[in-house]
């Protein structure tokens, strides 16, 4: 069975983080497959929206740490990166259904997504510096805009975490359901959505975005240049050993 499930119905595609058993933390191979589906799915007249979803307890724990320290992404067409501009310029509507941890990018893709539902038990958490490294996704642009500065501090410089009710609170997400109910919900409104007519939502939706969407490429791809560069230095070193040592890290001397 494959690690990213991609199912079209209806006019809807449907992305799967389907690696439980390591919390749907994403490698590069991982990266390509959801590169591609978003390539085919921008380019599929049938398909009218994309849906993101984990399982009803685990959304995904973001980056492969031992991918990611065994096979940092080298250049700015690896797999990351072409998911990452892919999410940011797709054209249609984007959904998320968001339950159990959602770390690092499986919170930052959420930034581009235009509607999220999560689960009661959804934990959102951006720990980049705790591992070493720097937002990524735009991050850095959006996360402040949408929550204000000083909440954007507590979740990007201490890497807190922060709980659904909080995400609905700041605008992240649009409505808070027993984990049970996240997915019909999401599927439900992409229904909803690809009913309509294809160019009137893609026009509203680059309407609303353009005015950003030059600024969101620059800061992501600055973001992309410090992080690939972040990963290969100690700290992140010294993180990424310690997760997967199950220690503390000791940054004491990076
Ligand atoms: N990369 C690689 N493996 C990961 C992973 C990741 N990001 N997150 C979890 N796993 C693996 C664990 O190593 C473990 O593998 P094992 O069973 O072979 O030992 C398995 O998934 C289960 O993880 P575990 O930590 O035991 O589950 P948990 O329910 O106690 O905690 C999380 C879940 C998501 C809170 C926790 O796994 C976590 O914090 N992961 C790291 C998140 C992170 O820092 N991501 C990087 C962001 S850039």
């Amino acid at each position: 069975m494959s690690d990213i499930l991609v199912h079209t119905e209806a006019g809807v595609t449907t992305l799967t983080f389907n690696r439980p058993d390591k919390k749907n933390s994403i490698t590069a191979a991982m990266y390509a497959s959801l590169a591609d589906a978003l390539d085919a799915a921008a380019a599929d007249d049938g398909v009218r929206c994309v849906v993101f979803q984990g399982n009803e307890t685990t959304f995904s724990a973001g980056n492969d740490i031992a991918d990611f320290l065994n096979n940092p992404p080298a250049t700015t067409d690896s797999p990351v990166f072409r998911f990452l501009r892919g999410i940011a310029q797709f054209p249609k509507p984007l959904l998320a259904a968001v339950c159990g941890p959602a770390v690092g990018v499986g919170t930052t893709l959420l930034f581009h997504c235009d509607l999220v539902y999560a689960g009661d038990n959804a934990a959102f958490s951006m720990p980049f510096v705790n591992l070493g490294l720097c937002p990524e996704a735009a991050s850095s642009l959006l996360v402040p805009q949408m929550f204000g500065y000083h909440r954007a501090a507590e979740a990007l410089l201490l890497g807190e975490p922060f709980m659904a009710e909080a995400a609905l609170e700041v605008g992240l997400v649009n409505r808070v359901v027993p984990p049970s109910e996240a997915a019909a919900l999401a599927q439900q409104v992409a229904r909803k959505l690809a009913a309509k007519p294809l160019s009137s939502l893609v026009a509203t939706k680059r309407l609303m975005k353009q005015g950003q969407m030059k600024q969101v490429m620059t800061v992501m791809a600055e973001e992309g240049e410090q992080f690939g560069r972040m990963l290969r230095e100690p700290a992140a070193r010294e993180a990424f050993g310690a997760f997967m040592e199950r220690r503390k890290p000791d940054f004491s001397k990076v």
